[in-house]
């Protein structure tokens, strides 16, 4: 007998402003067509005036609370992957533990960019599997409009703002790859390619600071680098692709998503893509993509899932899941 982290339910909050891709063909030398044939998306959400990280992470806790039939007060711990936190600190997750009325277990943010929902997931597993909690929100929220550049085209058409969280809890399983919940996780980083993706900002220079990309060169890296930490994570599993139902990728680029399940045997059909409509939501998009595939009727109970992201560090990883 083993302990997994299984999935109780998924929740999303997206902010109501939507912004289609032609918006930026105003203030931009930019298409809709690039942005489409270049990344995929189409359109995607950005913050309110009433919307900050810590609200909508919130708004996407609740919602998964509600599907999992659990109360905030049964939860154990709540792990916050996000790079844009409300205020340097507190952390965002401890925000969220008072505006969800909880008065007990412990709250912490995780920054591994794009990279961070992975992080949260592995974090969150160690703590199931350690006994340190039996039940873990884990949530991805982002608002990324508040550290674009506005006047560089190459960055600011492919972001968006959001949250998703799951409610994990443990439960005693066989040890077998045939266990519901987190069967591996793979994480990376090589801090000496930073210069690709950053933000100029922070303590240091005493402003938030704007996203800085050479996205090329994170391309060049992405494909190989995120089918690698998938093929890990699935070794470590013992498991193949043919017994994968679903890749639910990191929502960066279409060209991305399509040559890394490519490079993983998996036909595009059993792939959940949400580029399209919420651009690059950074640590928010893989439980966006998890809680809207799941609305979509797509990720079904007994599926085999893997999640792969990668981003600024450059950090990257994977995990697999049966849901
Ligand atoms: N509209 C029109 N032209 C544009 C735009 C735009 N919005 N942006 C850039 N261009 C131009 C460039 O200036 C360049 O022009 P030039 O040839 O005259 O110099 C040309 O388009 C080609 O630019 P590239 O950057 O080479 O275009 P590419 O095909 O690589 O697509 C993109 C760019 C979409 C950014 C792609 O490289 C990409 O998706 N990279 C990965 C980004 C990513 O995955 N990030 C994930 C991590 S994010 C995180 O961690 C926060």
């Amino acid at each position: 007998m083993t302990i997994r982290a299984v999935v109780r339910g998924a929740g999303h909050y997206l902010p109501a402003r939507v912004v289609e891709n032609s918006e930026f063909e105003a203030t931009l030398d930019t298409t809709d067509e690039w942005i489409r044939s270049r990344s995929g998306i189409e359109r995607r959400h950005f913050a309110t005036e009433t919307d900050t990280t810590s609200s909508m992470a919130t708004a996407a806790a609740q919602a998964a609370l509600a599907d999992s039939g659990l109360e905030a007060s049964d939860i154990d711990a709540i792990v916050l992957a996000t790079s844009t936190a409300d205020l340097t600190f507190p952390s965002a997750a401890t925000m969220v533990q008072a505006q969800l009325g909880m008065t007990g277990g412990f709250a912490f943010d995780v920054q591994a960019v794009c990279a961070g929902f992975v992080y949260a997931l592995s974090n969150a597993n160690a703590l199931i599997l350690s006994g340190q909690a039996r039940r873990v929100l884990v949530i991805g929220a982002e608002t990324f409009s508040k550290i674009m550049d506005w006047t560089d085209r190459s960055t600011c058409v492919l972001f968006g703002d959001g949250a998703g969280a799951l409610v994990l809890e443990a439960e005693e399983a066989a040890g077998e790859a045939s266990d519901r919940g987190i069967l591996a996780c793979d994480l990376h980083s090589d801090g000496r390619l930073r210069d690709l993706l950053y933000v100029d900002g922070g303590v240091s220079t005493g402003t938030s600071g704007y996203l800085r990309m050479q996205g090329n060169q994170v391309f060049r890296h992405a494909v190989e680098k995120l089918a690698a930490t998938a093929h890990t994570a699935m070794d470590r599993a013992g498991v193949t692709a043919d017994d994968v139902d679903w890749i639910v990728p990191h929502q960066a680029n279409i060209r991305i998503i399509q040559g890394t399940a490519k490079k993983m045997n998996v036909p595009m059909d059993r792939v959940v893509v949400t580029v399209q409509d919420h651009g690059n939501t950074s640590a928010a998009s893989i439980p966006l993509a998890l809680s809207v595939g799941r609305a979509r009727g797509q990720i079904k109970d007994g599926d085999l899932l893997v999640t792969e992201a990668i981003g600024g560090g450059l950090a990257w990883g994977a995990v697999v899941l049966r849901w």
